[in-house]
């Protein structure tokens, strides 16, 4: 009887964790083209958060706002002069062509990082940015 029973708990167990994983799956399969765009984009991030934060200056400066600001504009961020004085403006086209190859893209920048050479996986990363910049953690203090 302990022993039916026991099997009858593991049973429940498999199944109860077959079903989380249909409903996973199914939600995966309905989450659009975008929204996966953007989580893909989200692990790519990873690779950026040892220096940046969404809403908080580190080694790097704040990524909340990033879609439509002039490059070098967080106040108080210690920018180098090039960054500061490079007049770019971040849109997909400037982001592309900056996280593809930072120190080539722009000489003289303090951003020590060799870039993200991937072309899909620099669209998902500027997805992510650009759908984090509209996130919860991005809003405007009231
Ligand atoms: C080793 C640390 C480091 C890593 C890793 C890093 N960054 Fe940076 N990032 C910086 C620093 C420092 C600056 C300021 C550069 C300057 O002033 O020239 C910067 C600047 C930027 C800017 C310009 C922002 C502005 O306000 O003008 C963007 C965009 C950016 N980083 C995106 C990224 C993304 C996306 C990744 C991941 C793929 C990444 N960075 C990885 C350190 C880093």
């Amino acid at each position: 009887m302990p022993a039916f029973r026991r099997r009858a708990g593991l049973l429940a167990a498999l199944l109860a964790a077959g079903l989380a994983f249909a409903s996973q799956g199914a939600g995966t399969a309905a989450a659009s083209g975008a929204d996966a765009a953007v989580e893909r984009g989200a692990r790519v991030y990873e690779r950026c958060a040892a220096c940046h934060a969404l809403d908080a200056d580190r080694t790097g400066p704040r990524h909340c706002g990033l879609l439509g600001r002039r490059a070098g504009s967080v106040p108080g961020f210690p920018y180098s002069p090039a960054m500061r004085r490079s007049r770019i403006v971040w849109t997909e086209a400037s982001l592309d062509r900056f996280l593809k190859a930072p120190l080539q893209a722009l000489p003289g920048t303090s951003m020590g990082y060799d870039g993200v050479k991937d072309e899909r996986e620099r669209r998902d990363l500027i997805a992510y940015l650009r759908a984090a910049g509209q996130g919860p953690r991005c809003k405007p203090p009231e």
